[in-house]
């Protein structure tokens, strides 16, 4: 299955689909954690992305379609995969249709006051990834790989605020362009991540 995940900043996207990877053996892609390697790794994309994700924007659409169609290509995705955070734009959801044909649509829905709480809390492992939240697992270091925990650059206040704004512009539209195909399922995102996750499973499941 081809499956995407939409939501707002923080809606728990990446948290769901590292679970619902393992669930379906298929791989995560996630346009950031790919662009946050590359601003890491200092790479040509990384260059190009680094002004727009440390301000809370969206990087151009063509950098990242030419991302998604090469992933996509790599022979782990012969099963499917779930794509965390891609499209986030009309123009990305079109071209998405023009190489992929996705059979789900998860939109993880979250009221905006929680979720500035939920990112303002969060603290990832620069090593392997790994994410936490303070309010739930108040642990310093990467219970996976030891690595002391990160809060990370784009999770500052103002950013974060950009970030809300940027989704209601130019995501959430999304919304209605996915329920016209038929292929949304929206999901209680504000409940615990079991519950979440017990209810995505529900929902993909329910297809067949
Ligand atoms: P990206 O990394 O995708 O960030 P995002 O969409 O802003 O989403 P987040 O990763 O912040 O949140 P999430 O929904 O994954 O939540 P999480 O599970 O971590 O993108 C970053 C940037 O890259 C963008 O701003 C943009 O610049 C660029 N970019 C990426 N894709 C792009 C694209 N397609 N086009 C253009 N630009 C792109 O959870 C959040 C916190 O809440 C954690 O602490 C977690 O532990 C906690 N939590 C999770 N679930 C729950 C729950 N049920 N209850 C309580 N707490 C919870
Ligand atoms: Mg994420």
């Amino acid at each position: 299955m081809k499956i995407v995940f939409l939501g707002p900043p923080g809606a728990g996207k990446g948290t769901q689909a590292v679970r619902v990877c393992t669930h379906m053996g298929v791989p995560q892609i996630s346009t950031g954690v790919i662009l946050r390697r590359a601003m890491q790794e200092g790479t040509e994309t990384g260059a190009k992305a680094k002004a727009f994700v440390d301000a809370g924007q969206l990087v151009p659409d063509e950098l990242v379609i030419a991302i998604v169609a090469e992933r996509l290509q790599e022979s782990d995705c012969a099963n499917g995969c779930i794509l965390d955070g891609f499209p986030r734009t009309v123009a990305q959801a079109e071209a998405l249709e023009k190489f992929a044909s996705l059979d789900a649509v998860v939109n993880i829905a979250v009221a905006d006051e929680e979720l500035v709480a939920r990112l303002s809390g969060r603290r990832v492992c620069p090593s392997c990834g790994g994410t936490y939240h303070i309010a739930l697992d108040d642990t310093a270091d990467c219970k996976a790989c030891g690595t002391a925990l990160v809060q990370r650059d784009d999770d500052k206040p103002e950013t974060v605020l950009n970030r809300l704004s940027v989704y209601h512009g130019q995501t959430k539209p999304l919304i209605d362009f996915y329920g016209a195909r038929g292929l949304l399922k929206t999901i209680d995102g504000s409940q615990t991540p079991d519950a979440c996750f017990a209810d995505i499973i529900r929902a993909l499941e329910a297809d067949g």
